[in-house]
C-alpha cells in the first residue's frame, strides 16, 4: 500500500471512530427532576361479557393533546385517551374479542405483541385498519401468564405511530401468576418506559437521525414526566415494558437494593432470581417483585451501558413507601410449573444474518415475499448472527429460550420464556423457539429487529406456519393484489 493511501485510510478510520463516539454521547437527566408528578396508572379496561362468555373490549385509536409538562400542550396519539392506551387484563382460557376503531385519519394496525394467536388476528402489517374503519379480531387466550403489550405495526410507520403514543399493556393471568401480588395499581404496577425528544415548543420531535432511530433525552413512565409513586404494600410487583423506539435501559435502584425477577417477556420463571440490575431492549418486558420498609425512598434509575442504545443515565421514577405498609405474604420459591423450552432431537436450525445494511439474510422486508415456512406447533433452533451494532430480535406467535450468546450462557435475567432478545454488537445469539399451532397459508407472521427505525426500514421477514409436512407445497409469494395497494 502506498504511503498516501495509508494516510487516507488512517484519516477515514479516524472520521469513522469520531462518528461512532458522537452517536454514543452520554445523555442524562440525573439531577434535573423534582419527582413532582404522581405516576399515571393506565386505566384497567372493563370488558363487556357477550352471551357466550367472550370478553369484549372496545379500543379507539385517536389523536389528542397531552400536558406532559405543566402548561405545555403536546400533540399526541392515544387509545381511548390522548396518550398510550388502557391495560387489558384477561385469564388463560378466556375468549376475547376486540373492536379496534381507527380515528387517526390515516391507516394503522394494532398488533398483540407476545400473544399466541392465529396470524390473521395478529395485527401485523397485513391487518391494516383504514382511517374510519373498525377491525374486530377474536381469539382464545392459550398461553401461560405473561405481561404482553399492543402497538401499531403498519409497515414503514410503526416507529412514528408508537412514538406518538400508541401502545398499551395486555396482561394474562393464570393460577401461578395470581400467587404474586396482583392488585392492579396497588401492588401490581405497570411501568411503560419511553424516552422522548421534545422540540423547543414541547412537541414530540420527529428527529430520527441516529442510526438507531429516535433516542430521547427525557423520560416518560406511563406517559408521566418527572414521576413519583407512593407504594402502600411491603411487596410490589412491577411490570416493566421498554416501550421505546430504540433505547435500552439498565434498570437498578439508587440505594443498590436487590429484588426478585419473576418473569421474562413470555411468562413466569420457574423460580425467582435475585438481582440488582437487568437490561431491557425495545419491546422486552420483565416482572420484578420489590420489598419495601415503611418510609423507604429510592429511585429507579437506568444506568449507562456500554455504547449505542445502552448509553445515557436516566432517573426513571422515585418510589416512596408509606409510613404504614400492608404486609404481603412472601413470594413462593416455585413460580411456574411450565417446563423450560427444550431442544427437540433433530431440531431444524435456521440462520438469520443481521447485516451492516440493516437487513436480514441480505433481504429487506417485502410484504409479498415469504421468507420462511415453519411447521405449526414445532420447536426449532434459530441462530441470529449480528454483523453490525446493537439490534434485537422478536418473533410473532412464538416463545423462546435463549440457549447462548457467543457460546456463553445468557445473562441471568434472560434465561426464562421470551419473545424478544437483545443481540449485542457483533454477537451470535442462539434461541430455541416454540411456534404457535395455528396454521395459515395466506397470512404470514413477522420476525424482526424491534428497534423501530430498523424494522420500518425493512429489517423484518415473514414466515408462514403451515400444517406439518406441507412446507414444500406452499408458494413463497403472496397474491399481489391483497397487499400491493397498501405498500409503503
Ligand atoms: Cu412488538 Cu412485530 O412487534
Ligand atoms: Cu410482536
Ligand atoms: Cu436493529
Amino acid at each position: 500500500m502506498k504511503l498516501h493511501h495509508r494516510i487516507i485510510l488512517i484519516i477515514l478510520l479516524f472520521i469513522g471512530l469520531a462518528g461512532c463516539s458522537s452517536s454514543a454521547e452520554i445523555v442524562t437527566n440525573v439531577g434535573e427532576l423534582q419527582f413532582e408528578q404522581a405516576l399515571k396508572i393506565p386505566e384497567l379496561i372493563e370488558p363487556t361479557i357477550e352471551s357466550d362468555g367472550t370478553k369484549h373490549f372496545d379500543l379507539t385509536m385517536e389523536p389528542g393533546t397531552t400536558e406532559f409538562l405543566p402548561g405545555k400542550i403536546t400533540d399526541t396519539w392515544g387509545i381511548n385517551g390522548s396518550y398510550l392506551g388502557p391495560t387489558i387484563r384477561v385469564a388463560r382460557g378466556d375468549n376475547v374479542s376486540i373492536d379496534v376503531e381507527n380515528k387517526l385519519g390515516e391507516t394503522s394496525t394494532l398488533h398483540w405483541h407476545g400473544m399466541k394467536l392465529p396470524a390473521v388476528m395478529d395485527g401485523g402489517p397485513h391487518q391494516m385498519i383504514e382511517a374510519g374503519e373498525t377491525w374486530s379480531p377474536h381469539w382464545t387466550i392459550d398461553q401461560p401468564a405473561a405481561t404482553t403489550w399492543y402497538h401499531p405495526h403498519l409497515h414503514g410507520k410503526t416507529g412514528q405511530h408508537v412514538y406518538r403514543g400508541l401502545a398499551g399493556m395486555f396482561i394474562i393471568d393464570d393460577e401461578d401468576s395470581k400467587k404474586l401480588p396482583s392488585n392492579y395499581g396497588v401492588d401490581d404496577i405497570p411501568l411503560i418506559v419511553q424516552d422522548k425528544l421534545f422540540t423547543s415548543d414541547r412537541q414530540l420531535s420527529d428527529n430520527n437521525d441516529s442510526s438507531y432511530g429516535t433516542l430521547g433525552d427525557e423520560i416518560l413512565v406511563n406517559g408521566t414526566h418527572d414521576p413519583f409513586l407512593e407504594v402502600t404494600a411491603s411487596q410490589v410487583r412491577f411490570r416493566l415494558l421498554n416501550g421505546s423506539n430504540a433505547r435500552a435501559y439498565n434498570f437498578g435502584f439508587t440505594d443498590g437494593r436487590s429484588f426478585e425477577l419473576v418473569a421474562n417477556d413470555a411468562g413466569l420463571l420457574n423460580e425467582p432470581v435475585t438481582l440488582d440490575s437487568f437490561m431491557l431492549s425495545p419491546g422486552e418486558r420483565a416482572e420484578i417483585v420489590v420489598q419495601f420498609e415503611p418510609g423507604d425512598e429510592t429511585i429507579l434509575r437506568s444506568y449507562s451501558g456500554s455504547a449505542g442504545i445502552e448509553s445515557g443515565e436516566f432517573d426513571l421514577l422515585k418510589i416512596v413507601a408509606a409510613s404504614e405498609l400492608t404486609e404481603s405474604s412472601p413470594i413462593s420459591s416455585e413460580l411456574s410449573t411450565v417446563p423450560p423450552i427444550e431442544v427437540p432431537k433433530d431440531a431444524k436450525v435456521r440462520q438469520f444474518n443481521l447485516t451492516m445494511e440493516n437487513d436480514i439474510n441480505g433481504k429487506k422486508m417485502d410484504m409479498n415475499r415469504i421468507d420462511e415456512v415453519v411447521p405449526a406447533g414445532t420447536t426449532e433452533i434459530w441462530e441470529i448472527h449480528n454483523f453490525g451494532p446493537e439490534h434485537n430480535f422478536h418473533i410473532h406467535d412464538a416463545a423462546f429460550r435463549v440457549l447462548d450468546v457467543d457460546g456463553n450462557e445468557p445473562k441471568e435475567y434472560e434465561r426464562g420464556r421470551k419473545d424478544t432478545v437483545f443481540v449485542p454488537r457483533g454477537a451470535s445469539v442462539r434461541i430455541v423457539v416454540e411456534f404457535g399451532d395455528h396454521s395459515d397459508t395466506e397470512y404470514p407472521l413477522m420476525y424482526h429487529c424491534h428497534l423501530l427505525k430498523h424494522e420500518d426500514e425493512g429489517m423484518m421477514g415473514q414466515f408462514l406456519l403451515v400444517e406439518p409436512g406441507t412446507e414444500s407445497e406452499v408458494p413463497m409469494e403472496l397474491p399481489k393484489d391483497d397487499n400491493e395497494s397498501h405498500d409503503h
